[in-house]
């Protein structure tokens, strides 16, 4: 069985609408069949890495230096180190402490600090305010088939209730720990708008949705009518990372 037709039975598996499956199907096709692979060119890898390093949505949040920033569900810190470099206190948390030390590693290597805290976000509480909110969740990843295909096997037939309950939760609990005017980012490298767009549209008091603009993005990529990026992985030339990304403004109480 080639990699193509086990990719193709593994994508017809998910519950995914038609358009999604569609897009994912026809980019799938070009990069087995026709193309070189995505990352073998110079061009292509350096054009994408700024997304598919999945550390973009760190720079859809207007966190500036001085900023008490968390990023909730931290490791291995590639969102951590983008914030820190940009002079913000970010407090780094995430519930696995192995996953945790290549956080650690990072700041080393990279010179940057952050305050790291190995925490179940359901439990945890902070002592004070954030000015910003980055929320990474667990997920499906699959998203990220492109370059992990055995994922979409892996994952696929998943029953996805317990991430998205967890995924809700940390974006409810998140929500109280953000100062007025503050943002908060949430995104996930899946494809399922269960991952996604259900949780995103979600009313949370005090915390609407607030618009991302084409202008902070990059060519190739336009947000959501409801303001919203949702990336698929066929929808550039050179092919991308599935994943959504949604932000939020916290209103005065
Ligand atoms: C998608 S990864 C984050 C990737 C990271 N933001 C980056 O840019 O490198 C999700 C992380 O959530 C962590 N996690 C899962 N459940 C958690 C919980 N209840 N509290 C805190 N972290 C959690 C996992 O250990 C994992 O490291």
């Amino acid at each position: 069985m080639s990699l193509l037709s086990i990719i193709t039975k593994a994508l017809n598996a998910l519950d995914l609408d038609d358009e999604v499956n569609r897009l994912v199907i026809d980019r799938t096709v070009n990069v087995c069949r026709n193309r070189p692979h995505p990352w073998s060119t110079k061009h292509d890898y350096i054009s994408w890495s700024g997304l598919t390093d999945r550390t973009y949505n760190a720079r859809l949040l207007p966190a500036k230096a001085g900023d008490r920033v968390l990023d909730l569900c931290a490791a291995p810190g590639g969102k951590t180190l983008q914030l820190a470099a940009r002079g913000c206190h970010v407090t780094a948390l995430d519930v696995s402490d192995h996953r945790l030390e290549w956080v650690r590693e990072n700041l080393a290597r990279t010179g940057l600090t952050a305050e790291l805290v190995a925490a179940d976000a359901l439990r945890w509480q902070p002592d004070a305010l954030f000015d910003h909110i980055l929320i990474d969740a667990p997920c499906s990843a699959t998203g990220i088939f492109r370059r992990h295909p055995d994922v979409l096997h892996l994952k696929g037939n998943t029953d996805l209730a317990p991430v998205t309950l967890l995924q809700a939760a940390l974006l409810r609990r998140a929500a109280a720990w953000l100062k007025p005017g503050g943002r908060l980012i949430y995104a996930t490298c899946s494809l399922f708008p269960k991952e996604g767009e259900r949780i995103a549209e979600r009313v949370i008091a005090g915390l609407p949705r607030e618009m991302i603009e084409a202008s902070e993005l990059p060519a190739g990529l336009k947000p959501a009518a409801d303001g919203w990026v949702r990336t698929l992985p066929g929808q550039v030339e050179g092919g991308i990372d599935g994943f959504f990304i949604a932000r939020f403004r916290k209103l005065p109480d």
